[in-house]
């Protein structure tokens, strides 16, 4: 059986880690969830200037790739706000021979907010303060897939001036090699 990339798309609280961890469960796929990464390695979350989240992002897919190609499957429960790095780790799951799921999670967004605020009451050790101004600015920058993403029938080509997707996910996420080379 060919492997599987597994994604997570959504925003923040909308319940992206609970479903991970359920595939992760049903399907014996490792699971590589960021904001389990962050403390223990950086002391911070995801407030990030210094671009820490992308570093371990990078080498998170680079894992992935060598997870895929041996033949495991792999949850990437990265939220991915942005259809290009949707495009971009497809495109590294079919260099590995692995099919691509998305899994995108929605909620209403009063709920969601409610429930980024309850976690950040009750476990503050798994998120980060959101502001209202913080939600109102996820929203603005979230991009849904499309129906040509879940589709899965083409992909476009990168944004000039990279050839490939691969250059431009090592440009993306600078501790990933390029992996069509
Ligand atoms: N079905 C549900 N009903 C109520 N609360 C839920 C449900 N599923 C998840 N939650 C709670 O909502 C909060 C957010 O869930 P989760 O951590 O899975 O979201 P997330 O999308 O991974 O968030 P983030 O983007 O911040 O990592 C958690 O406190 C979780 O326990
Ligand atoms: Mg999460």
């Amino acid at each position: 059986m060919r492997p599987t990339l597994h994604l997570t798309v959504g925003l923040p609280g909308v319940g992206k880690t609970t479903l991970a961890r359920e595939l992760e469960r049903g399907s014996g796929a490792l699971r590589l969830t960021p904001d389990e990464w962050m403390v223990p390695l950086f002391g911070v979350r995801w407030v990030d200037f210094g671009g820490k989240r992308d570093v371990l992002e990078g080498r998170l897919i680079w894992v992935a790739r060598h997870v895929l190609r041996v033949g495991g499957s792999v949850i990437l429960d990265f939220g991915c706000w942005s259809s290009d790095e949707r495009y971009a780790l497809r495109v590294i799951a079919e260099l590995a021979d692995a099919d691509f799921e998305l899994h995108y999670v929605t909620l209403p967004e009063e709920e969601r907010r409610e429930r980024a605020t309850a976690r950040w009451r009750e476990a503050p050790e798994e998120t980060f303060e959101m502001t209202v101004a913080d939600h109102e600015r996820f929203l603005g920058s979230f991009t849904p897939p499309t129906a040509a993403e879940f589709e899965g029938s083409s992909i476009p080509p990168p944004p000039v001036p990279f050839g490939s997707w691969p250059a431009w996910a090592s440009d993306r996420w600078p501790t990933l090699p390029r992996l069509d080379m």
